[in-house]
């Protein structure tokens, strides 16, 4: 029988400076050999930094992906399985994913499936990883345009944070992560949201604590409901719509960050749950100004508004073709598996782009 997999057979390592942890792990698990999975970004601004910091990593072989979500797709995995098994890979290899969200979902995904699962570790490198992809087990790639439609639990055996690799990354795309920051505090602690209205806004931000904070959070969660049938699902705030705008904006061969994707399904779904639970106007308010102040909205053109609604029915978390979202009874207190039908989010829309309108207006 399979084992019952948990966050608890998971080191997660939070290291500021030191990668001995790391080194004293490889030493350890002796693989056989090593790869390393980046794209070409991380292969430029980090893999110097932990092949200086690692030396047990110097024989390791590097395989280089396009950044951006089109690489987690299959026929990507079909790339580097060909290059993992053309160098060697047996089932005592290391595969370490060094990257963002799309290079630990779609280097995770890999490694657990090719000879049946190699060993994985993940080096996240952005903030949005750090404190979301990287931990929780879940791997993946898009298919037929659709988020994560492909994948498995599977826990990496050791995740190691550096917030060097932080210094690597430009102001924005440290800031759109913040609505990662913003979902963890609206889902399950007030006090941290009322602390965010004033760290997040300083210039002089010190990330350490709020990413642990954050982790803490995303620990607690899963632990109770490793396998997203229920208390997880909070964490899948404000991602139903994110994740069907990120669908259509893959479908229209246009761009738009998580981050910014999921600031946008957060101010939607705080709108749904002031229209349908118990948010008070005031706390929708409060959401939006402060998420106006991390971000300036982008267009969200009424003419996607069909295709979205078509990428919403399609989310995994759905039953029987009825839509369910996670939704807020009030600023640190969620509820999972609301139905929401298209009327209430085609209203949520609406609002998202009258309090846009108003911002473009005020901030002209
Ligand atoms: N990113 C949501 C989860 O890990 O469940």
């Amino acid at each position: 029988m399979n084992k019952k997999l948990s966050l608890y057979d998971v080191q997660i390592v939070i290291n500021n400076n030191s990668f001995s942890h790391l080194a004293d792990y490889i030493d350890a698990a002796c693989p056989s050999s090593i790869f390393v999975i980046v794209d070409s970004n991380t292969k430029t601004k980090c893999l110097p930094i932990l092949l200086e910091s690692v030396s047990e990593l110097k024989n390791s072989c590097v395989i280089e992906i396009c950044p951006g979500e089109t690489s987690k797709s299959l026929q990507e995995v079909k790339n580097i399985c060909e290059i993992l098994l053309v160098n060697g890979l047996d089932r005592s290899s290391l595969i370490i994913n060094l990257g963002g969200g799309v290079v630990c979902d779609l280097g995770g995904f890999v490694a657990s499936i090719i000879k049946r699962g190699v060993n994985f570790i993940n080096i996240p490198t952005t903030l949005m990883s750090q404190i979301d992809a990287s931990i929780g087990g879940k791997v993946g790639v898009n298919f037929l345009n659709q988020k994560n439609q492909l994948g498995l639990f599977s826990n990496p055996q050791l995740i190691f944070i550096s917030s060097v690799f932080l210094k690597t990354l430009s102001n924005k795309e440290i800031s759109t992560s913040y609505s990662e920051i913003v979902k963890y505090a609206l889902i399950f602690d007030k006090i941290f949201w009322h602390k965010l209205q004033k760290l997040l806004l300083n210039n002089k931000i010190n990330l350490s604590p709020i990413i642990k904070k954050c982790i803490n959070i995303k620990k607690t969660i899963v632990a109770q409901d490793f396998h997203d049938v229920n208390e997880r699902r909070k964490l899948n705030f404000g991602h139903s719509i994110a994740h069907a705008i990120e669908s259509c904006f893959i479908d229209n061969k246009l761009i738009i960050s998580h981050g910014l994707a999921v600031f946008v399904g957060l101010i939607c779904e705080s709108y749904i749950s002031y229209e349908k639970n118990n948010l008070s106007k005031v706390s929708l308010m409060e959401i939006v100004n402060f998420i106006f102040k991390l971000m300036s909205p982008i267009f969200l053109e009424k003419k996607y508004d069909e295709k979205i609604l078509y990428y919403i029915k399609s989310d995994k978390k759905n039953k029987n073709g009825i839509s369910r979202f996670t939704l807020l009874n009030s600023i640190g207190e969620s509820v999972v598996n609301c139905h929401v039908s298209d009327v209430e989010v085609l209203n949520s829309f609406k609002f998202y782009r009258k309090n846009a309108k108003l911002y473009f207006t005020k901030n002209q």
